[in-house]
């Protein structure tokens, strides 16, 4: 009898630490969400601002489903062979990860032109 209650409290124990662990990674995850809104204001203004020759492009220049054909069909014809001054001179493909490209994007379509929020980066 004594053996098995010291095996269930250790197998309960275990149960526990899982379940604090699950949270503690769920919780890190959260931590770990990119911020489109900053990224778009730091990857795209700086080549999209106010007068640029590049045109000026904010969240609320397109609607939603604009932006979706531009990231998905778009983006990569007309950013792939760009470099960008402002980040060392980098290429605007290899700079932006596909993690920093899925945030722009929401931010972007989030806040479109008839999204609930229209916006621009601010
Ligand atoms: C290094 C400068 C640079 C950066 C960084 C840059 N762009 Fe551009 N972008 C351009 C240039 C140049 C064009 C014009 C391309 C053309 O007309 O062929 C353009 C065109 C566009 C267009 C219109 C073209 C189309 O297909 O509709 C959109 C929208 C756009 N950029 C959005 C963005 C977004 C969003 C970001 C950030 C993720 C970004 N750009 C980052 C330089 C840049």
């Amino acid at each position: 009898m004594r053996r098995i209650s010291i095996l269930s409290t250790m197998l309960i124990g275990g149960f526990v630490l899982l379940g604090l662990a699950g949270v503690a990674t769920a919780g890190k995850d959260e931590g770990q969400k990119l911020d489109g809104r900053k990224l778009f204001k730091e990857y795209c203004k700086p080549c999209h601002a106010e007068g640029s020759e590049n045109g000026e492009y904010t969240p609320m220049t397109y609607i939603q489903d604009q932006w979706e054909e531009f990231f998905e069909e778009n983006w990569k014809d007309t950013h792939g062979d760009l470099v960008d001054p402002h980040h060392g001179g980098k290429k605007v493909l290899d700079e932006i990860t596909p993690e920093m490209f899925e945030a722009i994007k929401d931010f972007a379509i989030d806040h479109a032109a008839d999204s609930e929020h229209p916006m621009t980066c601010g």
